[in-house]
């Protein structure tokens, strides 16, 4: 059984969802959706810039599990956040998704200050209409979360960001946790590095699981999301099966002690 959570605004979501980023193959991206329904998944996450959103709402279309079953997340990409971008862009993201909401709707990048205010502003309008149920951020520092505190109407439900065994982030999570924002993490598995890590392999044989198993279940014991993207129906599997096991305090220590500030996506810590 996998646990939901529950965002500041009270709607649930699955702790695991499937990553998309990097699935542009119809085929490969439908195949990858669909075993991951079959296993148990029912929380996806896409982007504008993945190129996937048709590929992902037509396995989830073909799949005839209601929609209300699934929570499915899409991000506004970059150029389109502005006053007159977010809309119409939405508007198009919805007809590829063949749906008539998203559960999450994300800007997916701290753009310039003028444009991501008025970006925000018009996902305030989205939620307020009930398209999207929940809407957050991510890739936002914690310098770009004060700034929007100031002025929302609608407080971030979510901030997703890369998090991983090699980038802990733990001033943007006791930030995140004070002001009931729900992490989300992205490249959880630090996009395939670090797979072979001492450390790592050494816990991973002490509960017979894989190194991938014990990076995910470290950020479950931590209350994250998580998103690990596969197209590879034996790593799906693999990656669900983190909630039937805990590391111990030692574990947790071990792993603390491997951070090292590894970015393999987007530093957004230099954007003003
Ligand atoms: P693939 O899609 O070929 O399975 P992240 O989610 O951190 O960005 O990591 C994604 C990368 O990690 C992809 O290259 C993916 O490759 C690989 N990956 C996903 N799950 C596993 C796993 N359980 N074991 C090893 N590699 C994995």
């Amino acid at each position: 059984m996998i646990p939901d959570l529950k965002l500041n605004n009270g709607h649930k979501i699955p702790q695991i969802g499937l990553g998309t980023w990097q699935m542009m193959f119809g085929r490969t991206c439908r195949k990858a959706v669909k075993t991951a329904l079959d296993q148990g998944y029912r929380h996806f996450d896409t982007a504008q810039v993945y190129f996937n959103e048709q590929h992902v709402g037509r396995a989830i279309r073909d799949s005839g599990i209601p929609r209300s079953e699934i929570f499915l997340t899409t991000k506004i990409w970059r150029g389109r956040i502005s006053d007159k971008g977010v809309l119409p862009s939405f508007k198009k993201s919805l007809k590829k998704l063949q749906t008539d909401y998203v559960d999450l709707l994300l800007l997916h990048f701290p753009v310039s200050p003028d444009k991501r205010r008025a970006g925000w502003q018009k996902l305030e309008e989205l939620h307020n209409a009930g398209q999207a149920r929940s809407i957050g951020v991510s890739n936002y520092t914690i310098t770009h979360l004060e700034e929007l505190l100031e002025h929302c109407t609608v407080k971030p439900a979510v901030n997703q960001v890369e998090l991983h065994v090699f980038l802990q982030q733990p001033e943007l999570l006791s930030f995140c946790r004070k002001h009931d924002i729900a992490i989300e993490a992205y490249s959880p598995l630090a996009h395939g590095h670090g797979l072979d890590n001492a450390t790592l392999q050494a816990i991973a044989q002490k509960y017979q699981r894989t190194t991938a198993q014990i990076m995910l279940r470290w950020l479950v014991e931590q209350g994250l999301i998580i998103l690990p993207k596969s197209s590879h129906p034996e790593r799906i599997q693999q990656n669900f099966q983190v909630f039937d096991f805990k590391l111990d305090k030692d574990d947790m220590k071990q792993i603390k002690r491997l951070e090292r500030n590894l970015r393999t996506c987007w530093d957004p810590t230099n954007v003003e």
